[in-house]
């Protein structure tokens, strides 16, 4: 047992689906996992671990923010002898150039943190997705007919800011959007030679204010969570 998950060791999956929100991932496990059981319920962070087209998969959350994930994927890898985490989040546009409900396959995330240095050492600000789970939610996007695009994010561990510009680093590595976590998932398993992947679905474009209504919200992310589902079983 590690110190935020509760389950016994064999009770996780090789694969973890890792929504933000401990309720998607109860709504993964509900609507589209069978055989499901209930294998943590630590602070009200919610594991699962269940079928889907027969072959077992994981389900619970990352909770919001750098070191929130960065506690729940060590544990997952190293406790639990997980090879593979895909996150499955929401994000900011930082262009027009997209629009709400649009899929995003991430290909590095940069970040201004510096728990990739001070936890692993690695000295770099820009961080790959790792191993071949890239690749193949890429594969499933085109068997399932889905519009994904490859970019870069910027991961911030800022929500409010007094200054609306566009951080310096977004602008560097040419970010089309921001999120809060992807950079310390792919520093975690670059560090223990782990697979770790992010897609992200659009629910605000920031220069012009559009957002998913929070009703929209759950059928919104349905594209999201088979992509990830179907690349999981691969
Ligand atoms: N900032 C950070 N994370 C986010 C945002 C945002 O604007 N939207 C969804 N996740």
């Amino acid at each position: 047992m590690s110190v935020h998950i509760a389950a016994k060791k064999g009770e996780i999956a090789k694969t973890v689906l890792q929504p933000g929100d401990p309720l998607r991932a109860k709504y993964i496990a509900d609507n589209f996992l069978t055989d499901v059981k209930l294998v943590s319920k630590t602070r009200n962070v919610f594991y699962f671990t269940g079928l889907y087209k027969g072959k077992e998969v994981s389900v619970g959350a990352s909770g919001m923010g750098i070191p929130s994930i960065g506690i729940y994927s060590y544990e997952l890898f190293t406790e639990f002898d997980v090879d593979t985490i895909i996150r499955i989040g929401t994000c900011g546009a930082y262009t027009t150039d997209l629009k709400v409900y649009d899929l995003l396959n991430v290909e590095h995330a940069a970040s201004e943190s510096t728990y990739a240095k001070f936890a692993w050492e690695i000295e770099e600000d820009l961080l790959s997705h790792q191993g071949n789970t890239f690749g193949l939610i890429n594969d499933s996007a085109k068997e399932l007919a889905l519009n994904l695009k490859a970019t870069n994010i910027h991961t911030s561990d800022i929500f409010y800011r007094k200054n609306l510009a566009l951080p310096e680093i977004a602008t560097k590595y040419n970010c089309t959007a921001v999120e809060m976590e992807a950079f310390a998932l792919f520093a975690n398993a670059q560090y223990l030679g782990k697979n770790a992947a992010t897609i992200l679905t659009v629910s605000d474009v920031i220069p012009t204010g559009d957002q998913i209504s929070a009703d929209q919200r759950e059928t919104a992310l349905t594209p999201m969570i088979e992509l990830a589902l179907e690349t999981a079983i691969k």
